[in-house]
Formats: structure tokens, C-alpha cells, sequence
């Protein structure tokens, strides 16, 4: 059974909560109101979020939607998913937002199958090794002209040297070959520099079929 969330007050993203088993998420402002004005850019309505941790992301993604504007996000760790509700709770966002609990690429399968309305706006940011599976994911449950990014592309430079994470940085190039040759989708990187360090993300949107 999914586990959905709803609720009705307000708070800053800064004042959310952390506990024991939830590590701090690696967010800072300039990447959330980024993320929160992409989300206004393009007028997404729909929002589907793979990896949720402590529910950053989602409420700053959360803010940029229209009051009739939904958003479903994955975890897999019940510890993460009750600390994001709870902010998410506190942030007054739990009418607009879903948790759904379990492996994202269970929780992806089972949106495929109930055939809701396409998302549109997609952000990507779970385990590494599975991103190519998530993009895959992303064209299906996503409407022609759907945005998706996919969150740390450049990983201090894993992404050109492997060795400094054999584990993370072959699931961010798979992924990147995958977002150049993909049939349908158009993409980029942009790269960020801050004071968590040297990052960066790719931003796509979705074809129609056969346009490329
Ligand atoms: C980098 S954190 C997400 C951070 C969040 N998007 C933010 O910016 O505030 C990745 C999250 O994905 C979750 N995760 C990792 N692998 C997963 C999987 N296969 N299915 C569902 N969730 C997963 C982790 O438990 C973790 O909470």
C-alpha cells in the first residue's frame, strides 16, 4: 500500500528536522530555489521525485507548483520518509504532496500501472547505480515536453576520472550517454559550484515520439 501524506502548515525549508538514521540532506538555498524555479518555468503541475531523503528538495519543488499541483516522491527508507513528512507536514505542503514508500523502481512500476495523468516535471536523485532505469522510467511516465533533471552529473569529477567513486560514478555516465543518445529526449548539463562543491545536474525534457 502506498503511503500517502496530508496535511496544512508552514515553515522554511531551514527549519526542518533531522533525525538519528536520516543523514542531512546536501542542499543548500541556491540549488533549491533553482530547483523551485524550474519547476515555475515550466509550469509543471505534476511532479514526480525519485528520492526523497528528508524532503528538502520536495518542499522547495513543492513551492513551485500551483495550488491545484501535485507531487508524488520515492523512498525506500521508512526513517527518511517519516522525517520528510513531517517537514513536508510543517511546511504546509501535505495536501499537494504523495510519499511513496518502497524501491523506487517498485513505486515506478506501479504509477506505470495505474495509469494516472503523465507528470511534468521529473527530478531524479536516488541511488546512482539505478539512473539510467530512472530516465527510462522518467519518458514513460512523463508527457511530451516534460522536464527532467537528474541530479549530481558531474560528482567532483567522477565523471571523467570513475576512480574516485567506482560505485556512484558509473550510474551517473551510463546515464549521460543515455541523455545524449536517447531518441527521446533532449538534454544538457549544467554544472554548479558552491559550498558543498563541484556538482552539477542535467536538464532534459521529453520529445514526442519519432522527433528526433
Ligand atoms: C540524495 S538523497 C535525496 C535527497 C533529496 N532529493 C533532497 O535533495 O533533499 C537520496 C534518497 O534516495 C533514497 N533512495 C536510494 N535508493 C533508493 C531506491 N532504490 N528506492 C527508493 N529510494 C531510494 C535514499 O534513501 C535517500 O533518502
Amino acid at each position: 500500500m502506498p503511503w500517502c501524506i496530508r496535511t496544512a502548515r508552514f515553515s522554511t525549508p531551514s527549519t526542518r528536522r533531522r533525525r538519528p538514521g536520516c543523514p542531512p540532506s546536501k542542499w543548500h538555498r541556491t540549488r533549491g530555489s533553482s530547483c523551485r524555479l524550474l519547476v515555475q518555468l515550466s509550469g509543471a503541475r505534476r511532479i514526480l521525485e525519485i528520492g526523497t531523503l528528508a524532503g528538502y528538495s520536495t518542499i522547495w519543488m513543492g513551492r513551485g507548483l500551483p495550488h491545484n499541483g501535485k507531487l508524488v516522491t520515492c523512498e525506500y527508507l521508512p526513517q527518511h520518509a517519516e522525517v520528510a513528512w513531517a517537514n513536508i507536514d510543517a511546511a504546509g505542503l501535505g495536501e499537494r504532496v504523495e510519499i511513496r514508500l518502497g524501491p523506487a523502481l517498485d513505486t515506478l512500476a506501479a504509477l506505470e500501472e495505474e495509469e494516472r495523468e503523465p507528470f511534468d516535471f521529473i527530478f531524479i536523485d536516488a541511488d546512482k547505480q539505478n539512473n539510467s532505469r530512472y530516465l527510462d522510467f522518467a519518458v514513460r511516465l512523463g508527457r511530451p515536453g516534460a522536464a527532467v533533471v537528474l541530479d549530481n552529473t558531474i560528482w567532483e569529477g567522477a565523471v571523467l576520472d570513475p576512480d574516485i567513486d567506482p560505485v556512484n560514478a558509473p550510474g551517473i555516465i551510463d546515464a549521460l550517454k543515455m541523455l545524449g543518445d536517447h531518441p527521446r529526449l533532449d538534454a544538457t548539463v549544467i554544472q554548479t559550484v558552491g559550498s558543498k562543491g563541484w556538482d552539477g545536474f542535467a536538464l532534459a525534457r521529453i520529445l514526442p515520439q519519432n522527433s528526433k
